[in-house]
């Protein structure tokens, strides 16, 4: 998730590029770059780049000015590698500046490969590898840039936008694009190239966007689009009636709800280099665990990051049979707590900045115990302060409500019991190799659940004037319960409660009647016959029942007023689809009630008070 501009044209282009910079701010900000060069003199570009918020970047460029028609820029939300001036883009290797938005899979195998072949790297980035594999095209003599780019392309597997720029071609600007987003703004003899629409919006609304697996050589006057063979493809532009704002927001009304969608993907970035699918195993990143001495695991965290550790509990105990407790963090370091040498402590934070999980952290280290942290935000103070960090590379998320860092952390949760299951023996290989391959065919069947967003509307309208709701589910279903209601409570205001399905008849079923709108999980497994009958006892009170179950239930529609249908999946992943309705149901009830749903009342994104 970076920010991605390109311009060829007539007039300076450092301003542009910052311009456009400053529109991609939002999808990340740890560092920024540009690498200009202008063609009447031919000479090299010049690189300016630095750590930290645009600003700095423009307090740089006033020191060392960037002069000339043709640029790229581009700002930084780290993957690969920690925010740093060496590793914030453009990378320059010879004549060749590259920017990139994405991950190349493959970087530990082509790293390797490079530097036995005499490559020298000058940052811990996975984009450098391309900037390297360009210029060696370009030694072998590879006729132009376009051919570079594609020979280099054939190499590299992952998501990517890529945008290069070669002093010795100063006229040319070479793009590619697969499964990140690449836009061509086109004007009168200039042209744009960006990773949003936003950038280019003040400039030009004449775009052409491009498809997955093409790439677009654009020089002032041309853009030509082919596939990654090089046969041509004809596009027709398109007229951008949007408006900034609606631009920044992808056509989204809110944040929140562009990155609901967005979760399909961001799960895809979660797994990319994480899954193996050939030892049927798990790459921690490098992370070396000392397995067989983990006694306990203890996992801290606070509100939507404590949901997901619930379901961790789950998942760790089931797949690696190592007793888990979850702590609150904010309560963690009051009451003493036994912890120590023998106990891996999971410390999971979407901001990375939580004050409360980063004292309960120190409370851990102080004990002895080791911590592994589970950040959305590379480098953060959490994942600083622990002895290990996995990112969940869900990209920057804009709406207070936590949605796509929830989906990620689960992903995490169960990546992380995978590895663990496979290193205490509890898990078995077959087993191991069910889950691996269901979770790569996650990201497909979480679309098909954010795309029932008609449906979801349907019934925010039939539920959202009720001034309660419950939310009940059993196992791992429990956790998303207490999400669906943290969910409703925090962006539409109404009171909702979560709870463990089977404790329902100790107390809360006191509150059914006609007027409270009961949101059950029960998708098939072990506890469906137990949750049908909870279900049941809500509808003897008259309370109105919507079900959250699995596609093929064909009963279920019996015991309900309404149902939303997930795609089946292990039992072990169904939470990452479970978990969309309920973030879609209290979206569309909130934007119905006029809430500000992206900034709710009271609310913070990082909470550094204690
Ligand atoms: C989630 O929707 C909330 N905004 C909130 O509960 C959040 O999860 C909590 O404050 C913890 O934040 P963290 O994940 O950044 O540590």
């Amino acid at each position: 998730m970076c920010g991605i501009i390109g311009y060829i044209g007539a007039r300076q282009a450092t301003p542009l590029l910052i311009g456009g910079l400053r529109k991609l701010e939002y999808r990340g900000y740890d560092s920024a770059g540009v690498s200009v060069l202008d063609p009447a003199l031919g000479g090299p570009s010049r690189v300016v780049r630095c750590r930290g918020k645009l600003g700095n970047l423009e307090e740089k460029l006033k020191a060392e000015p960037a002069h000339g028609t043709v640029g790229i820029g581009h700002t930084r939300w780290a993957t690969h590698g920690r925010p740093s001036d060496e590793n914030s883009h453009p990378h320059k290797v010879g004549p060749i500046s590259v920017i990139h938005n994405g991950i190349i899979e493959n970087h530990l195998q082509l790293r390797q490969e490079l530097v036995a072949s005499g490559s020298h790297f000058s940052s811990e980035t996975d984009t450098e590898i391309f900037a390297h594999l360009v210029e060696r095209q370009i030694v072998d003599g590879a006729e132009n840039l376009t051919v570079a780019v594609r020979k280099a392309l054939a190499k590299v597997r992952g998501s990517y936008a890529f945008v290069v720029m070669s002093d010795k071609e100063p006229g040319t600007l070479v793009a590619a694009k697969n499964s990140s987003p690449l836009v061509i703004g086109l004007g009168e003899g200039e042209n744009f190239i960006a990773s949003d629409v936003t950038a280019i919006l003040a400039e030009t609304r004449k775009v052409i966007f491009i498809e997955e697996g093409e790439m677009v050589t654009v020089t002032k006057d041309k853009v030509e689009i082919t596939d990654l063979e090089g046969k041509p493809k004809q596009r027709e532009p398109k007229i951008i009636t949007w408006s900034a704002t609606q631009a920044e927001k992808g056509g989204f009304k809110h944040y929140m709800l562009k990155e609901i969608h967005e979760q399909p993907r961001a799960v895809a970035d979660t797994l990319v280099g994480r899954v193996d699918l050939e030892n049927d195993d798990v790459n921690l990143d490098g992370v070396n665990l000392d397995v067989k001495n983990i006694k306990r695991i203890v996992f801290i965290a606070c509100g939507t990051s404590y949901h997901a550790s619930m379901v961790g509990e789950f998942l760790v105990e089931a797949l690696a049979r190592i007793p888990v407790e979850v702590d609150l963090a904010s309560e963690f370091r009051y009451r003493d707590p036994i912890v120590g040498p023998g106990d891996l402590v999971v410390a999971v934070s979407q901001s990375g900045e939580t004050l409360d999980t980063m004292e309960a952290i120190r409370e851990a280290k102080k004990k002895g115990a080791q911590v592994f942290a589970i950040s959305n935000v590379i480098e953060a103070s959490i994942p600083r302060l622990a002895d290990h960090a996995f990112y969940t590379h869900a990209g920057p998320e804009i709406g207070v409500a936590s949605t796509k860092a929830f989906t990620t952390q689960l992903v995490a949760m169960t990546l992380l019991a995978i590895h663990l299951g496979r290193r205490t023996g509890a898990l078995s290989r077959e087993r191991a190799r069910v889950l691996l391959n269901e979770l790569v065919q996650l990201p497909n069947k979480m679309k098909e659940v954010t795309d029932q967003g008609a449906h979801l509307q349907v019934l925010a309208r039939r539920y959202g004037g009720a001034h309660g709701f419950l939310f009940l589910g059993r196992g791992s279903q429990y956790p998303i319960a207490l999400e669906g209601a943290l969910k409703l409570k925090e962006i539409s205001y109404i009171h909702a409660e979560g709870y463990a399905a089977g404790e329902m008849k100790h107390g809360p079923i006191a509150l059914i009647d006609d007027q409270l709108p009961v949101v059950v999980l029960v998708p098939t497994g072990p506890s469906y016959e137990k949750t049908v009958s909870n279900l049941a006892e809500v509808r003897a009170r008259q309370g109105k029942v919507l079900a959250v179950a699995t596609r093929g239930d064909h009963d279920i529609g019996g015991h309900s007023d309404d149902v939303v249908l997930v795609p089946e999946t292990a039992l072990e992943l169904q939470p990452i689809l479970t978990v969309l309705p309920l973030q879609m149901l209290s979206y569309y009830v909130a934007d119905q009630r006029g809430t500000d749903v992206d900034q709710p009342r009271n609310l913070a994104k990082s909470v550094t008070v204690e």
